[in-house]
């Protein structure tokens, strides 16, 4: 954990404690650390929501972003919140994996129909129940955002499972995602987001897997120049704020912070479309092949990860999801 990860709790903890009522100045400061380039979408969302809470709570309230693992990497971050030294963070659902045993849905490889299924499913009571589920381990989900599809990208051409053999897949911190490479054939190997690019590079490992903003932020296509968008998993990103912050904020506070994350969202969906198709290009126009591969051959090989998951409660999930129409 970085050093200024702890600070957080020092300014949280005054700010909080104080009785300070003037307007314009702050009376809570919520440090929000997440992994992403301040290029992303995602992060330009977060701004967008810090701007409301600004706005809402006339400056009595503010979030301060920590880009780039600056407090620590996802796991780590998604720690600081349970012991209360970091408020918020910002996390693919995949790391969440390993605290919140429902978050294992999302990495049922294909598991939605398209985009428009993902967002009934997120935005119904299916959602809701997932971003409450981690309540007693600390972790209350605010929202969530839209991550697109994950597809391999490689120094090789990936057309086909059989191609991931013999190679080293970066996965993130989840036992989904290396369950999903191996059932592909690959070998999966857990790295931070932050150390991917030298790993790659280094030929620590020979492919990642991501969508065309993350794909195109992280520069990882400077290093692989194929992108195989076989789109295996649509993995959320989860704006999560400790439940010790959380239950100390006011019922006003609160209200504003989620007032001010709903509005994110739905800004963050627009310049999402966007930036999916801008981002595509711009790493089209650097060099990398994109492949369109057939996606029925994947779908097959991680047949085996559906049926290991059957008669368990991601099972039951997965079958109130399929019924979403
Ligand atoms: C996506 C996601 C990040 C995550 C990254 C990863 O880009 O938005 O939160 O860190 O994938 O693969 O680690």
């Amino acid at each position: 954990m970085k050093k200024i990860a702890l600070v957080s709790i020092f300014i949280f903890t005054s700010a909080i404690g104080g009785c300070r009522e003037k307007e314009n100045q702050p009376q809570v400061i919520l440090k929000l650390g997440h992994a992403l380039d301040i290029a992303h979408p995602v992060h330009k969302a977060m701004v967008f929501m810090t701007e409301k809470v600004a706005e809402k709570s006339r400056g009595r309230m503010k979030v301060e972003i920590y880009p780039s693992e600056q407090l620590g990497t996802e796991k780590e971050s998604i720690e600081a919140l349970q012991l209360g030294y970091m408020a918020m963070t910002k996390t693919s659902s995949a790391p969440l994996e390993g605290f919140i045993s429902k978050m294992k849905i999302f990495g049922i490889p294909y598991l939605f129909r398209d985009s428009e299924h993902f967002w009934k499913v997120l935005k119904g009571p299916i959602g809701k129940e997932i971003l409450l589920a981690g309540e007693k381990q600390g972790l209350r989900g605010l929202c969530f955002y839209d991550a697109g599809a994950r597809s391999f990208y490689s120094k090789k051409e990936i057309n086909i499972p059989s191609n991931l053999k013999g190679f080293k897949v970066r996965v993130q911190n989840s036992i989904m995602s290396i369950k999903m490479v191996e059932a592909m054939g690959g070998s999966a190997t857990p790295i931070p987001f932050g150390e991917l690019y030298t790993s790659l590079d280094q030929g620590v490992v020979d492919a990642a897997e991501n969508n065309p903003p993350s794909f195109f932020t992280s520069r990882h296509y400077e290093v692989c120049k194929y992108y195989s968008l076989d789109e295996h998993c649509m993995l959320p990103d989860i704006l999560v704020i400790s439940t010790r912050v959380w239950n100390r904020l006011t019922p006003e506070f609160q209200r504003i912070l989620q007032e001010a994350v709903d509005e994110s969202v739905e800004y963050q969906r627009q310049i999402w479309a966007e930036a999916e198709l801008s981002d595509l290009k711009s790493v089209e126009e650097a060099g990398v092949k994109i492949i369109h591969p057939d996606k029925q051959p994947f779908r097959d090989c991680v047949k085996k990860v559906w049926d290991e998951f059957a008669d368990t409660e991601i099972g039951a999930l997965i079958k109130e999801i399929q019924e979403v129409q």
